[in-house]
C-alpha cells in the first residue's frame, strides 16, 4: 500500500439531488443537492441542528425522502431499504457508534463482514483494521460495550471498514472526543481513504478537522446547501473563518452558533 492519494474520477459515487426530508410537520433538510466523487474525502459542515444526521440517514435508506433523488453508483436508491444499500456498498457509521455492546469486539468486526463471502478478505481487512487501531487487537475478546467511546469509535469505524463498502458515510467522529483522540481517528480515516481508496462522506460541526481532512466541502445551514467548494478554498472564505473556526456569531445565512455538551473522555 501507497501514501499516494488515490485518482479522484469526475464520476460521482453519489449523487443527491433536490432532497427533502421531514420528520412529521418538521423539514429538516430542504433541496439538498450534493455529490461525492470516487476516491475523495467530501465532508457536510453545519452547527446543531443543521440536517448533518438526517442526509446521512436519508441516503443509507433509515428514511425515505419526501422529494428528490438519490443515486449510488449509478442506480437509483431513493427509496431503497438500509439492508440492500448496505449490500451495494454503502456503509453508514452512526451518530454515537452504535456498536453491539455485549458481543466481543471480534465479534462485532465479523458482524460487519456479514454480507462478504470472500474469508480471506475479510482475514486481511480483520488484520487491517487491527494494524488501523491496535487497541482493538489487544481487546478483541472483550465486550465492545467495556470500551472508552474513543474505542468504540475506532471500532465502529473499523466494522464498517469490514464491510469492504466503496462508500463509507460517517457521522460525527469527533462527538465527545478530547481533541488529541479526534486528531488521531482523522488521520486514520485519511489513511483509510489514502491507503484502500474508500471513498468518504464526513459530517461533522468540527469544521476544523473536517476541512483539513477533506477534499470537497458543503456547508448546510438551517437544511440547506449554503456554500460548497473544495475544502483548501472553503479554509480561506471569511464566513468560514469567522463562524465555523472562529467566533463570529452569525452563518451565512444567519445560522446562530449553540455549541453542543461535549463529554470528554
Ligand atoms: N426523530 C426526529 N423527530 C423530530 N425531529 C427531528 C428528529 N431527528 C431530528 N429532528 C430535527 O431535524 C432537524 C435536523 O436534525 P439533525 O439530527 O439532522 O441535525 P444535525 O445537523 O445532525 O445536528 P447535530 O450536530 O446536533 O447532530 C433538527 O431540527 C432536529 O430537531
Ligand atoms: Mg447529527
Amino acid at each position: 500500500m501507497s501514501d499516494t492519494p488515490p485518482p479522484v474520477s469526475d464520476q460521482p459515487v453519489l449523487k443527491l439531488l433536490n432532497v427533502e426530508s421531514a420528520y412529521g410537520p418538521i423539514k429538516a433538510i430542504r433541496g439538498v443537492s450534493l455529490q461525492v466523487r470516487r476516491g475523495e474525502i467530501a465532508t457536510v459542515l453545519g452547527s446543531n441542528g443543521a440536517g448533518k444526521t438526517t442526509i446521512l440517514k436519508t441516503i443509507s435508506g433509515i428514511i425515505d425522502p419526501r422529494k428528490g433523488s438519490i443515486e449510488f453508483k449509478g442506480n437509483d436508491i431513493t427509496t431503497r431499504d438500509p439492508a440492500f444499500i448496505v449490500q451495494q456498498g454503502l456503509s453508514h457509521v452512526p451518530e454515537g457508534r452504535e456498536v453491539f455492546p455485549l458481543l466481543s469486539v471480534r465479534d462485532n468486526l465479523v458482524m460487519g463482514a456479514y454480507t462478504r463471502n470472500d474469508r480471506d478478505g475479510v482475514a486481511q481487512d480483520m488484520e487491517a483494521v487491527f494494524s488501523y487501531f491496535p487497541i482493538l487487537r489487544e481487546r478483541a475478546t472483550q465486550d465492545a460495550g467495556l470500551l472508552s467511546g474513543g474505542q468504540q469509535q475506532m471500532l465502529a469505524i473499523s466494522r464498517a471498514i469490514m464491510a469492504a463498502p466503496d462508500l463509507i458515510l460517517l457521522d460525527e467522529p469527533s462527538l465527545g472526543l478530547s481533541p488529541k483522540l479526534t486528531k488521531e481517528i482523522f488521520e486514520i480515516v485519511v489513511r483509510i481513504n489514502r491507503e484502500r481508496g474508500t471513498t468518504i462522506l464526513l459530517v461533522e460541526q468540527n469544521a476544523n478537522m473536517a476541512l483539513n481532512a477533506a477534499d470537497y466541502g458543503y456547508v448546510l445551514e438551517n437544511g440547506r446547501i449554503v456554500m460548497e467548494d473544495t475544502c483548501a478554498k472553503l479554509r480561506e472564505k471569511d464566513d468560514i473563518k469567522e463562524f465555523y473556526l472562529g467566533m463570529k456569531e452569525e452563518g451565512v445565512r444567519g445560522e446562530r452558533r449553540w455549541k453542543k455538551k461535549k463529554n470528554w473522555r
